[in-house]
């Protein structure tokens, strides 16, 4: 079972990073956990480009207590790297949408038909607090549904609630959620159990999308380790991750 899985594909690794296109980041400066200025957003673009990477949807936060951006403070985020990137020649292909706490500030959102900031059509990029096993999370996706959208859930291998009841994976799927891994989780970089949920729902043919979800240079400096890359290629290089773009 499981035989693209268990192949080691040792060799032809250099060069290899399983996307080119990008849709969970955290690259606009100054407006989330992400990026803190200009500067760093530029720099971290850079090493994207030296990855392979052409395009990044950006998706800073929107958390009712934390972070409660607008499509403005997002949109003006944007522009100003737009324009840096620009002027300093940088051809890199970046747009802005968000990844939505699943809080009662985002069904408020939902409620009053606010339009939400997609990914593409009408996909939105979602995510659960680590605090908590969100109740009813059928309900949750039926009213987005209902609202017009299809919910992507960033990173469902990093909720310590699910770890050991990875049927859960399945079930969230079955409810309409599109399931984004993090790169980094492949790594190890956020530990043991979250590698292997990560594991899990590869081998289950269960993951839509994959992204860097990269915040700062701790980050980008594990994407782009020689181990990493060879690990991404062990894994991921069965399938276009790209096919979405
Ligand atoms: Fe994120």
């Amino acid at each position: 079972m499981f035989s693209f899985f268990r192949k080691e594909k040792e060799t032809n690794h250099k060069g290899y990073f399983p996307i080119s296109a990008d849709m969970h980041s955290h690259i606009l400066p100054g407006i989330d956990d992400g990026s803190p200025n200009l500067d760093t957003s530029i720099k971290l673009i850079k090493e994207l480009i030296d990855l392979g990477i052409t395009k990044s949807i950006a998706t800073p936060h929107i958390i009712s207590d934390l972070y409660r951006n607008t499509p403005n403070t997002i949109n003006n985020a944007l522009e100003l790297l737009q324009q840096e990137l620009k002027s300093q020649e940088i051809n890199f292909e970046i747009s802005a949408a968000a990844e939505y706490m699943i809080d009662t500030y985002f069904l408020e959102l939902i409620q009053k038909k606010e339009q939400l900031l997609t990914i593409k059509d009408n996909l939105i990029l979602t995510e659960f607090s680590y605090a908590s096993t969100p109740q009813e999370p059928g309900k949750i996706s039926f009213e987005i549904i209902t609202a017009g959208y299809k919910p992507i859930l960033a990173h469902p291998e990093r909720y310590p609630f699910y770890y050991g009841n990875y049927k859960m994976y399945n079930h969230l799927s079955d409810l309409g959620f599109l399931l984004q891994v993090n790169l980094l989780s492949l790594t190890g970089y956020y530990g043991k159990e979250a590698l292997k949920a990560a594991h899990y729902m590869l081998e289950n043919n269960l993951v839509a999308y994959l992204g860097t979800d990269l915040h700062h240079e701790r980050h980008m400096s594990v994407l782009k380790d020689d181990r990493s890359i060879k690990e991404f290629h062990k894994y991921l290089s069965h399938r276009n991750w790209n096919d979405f773009f």
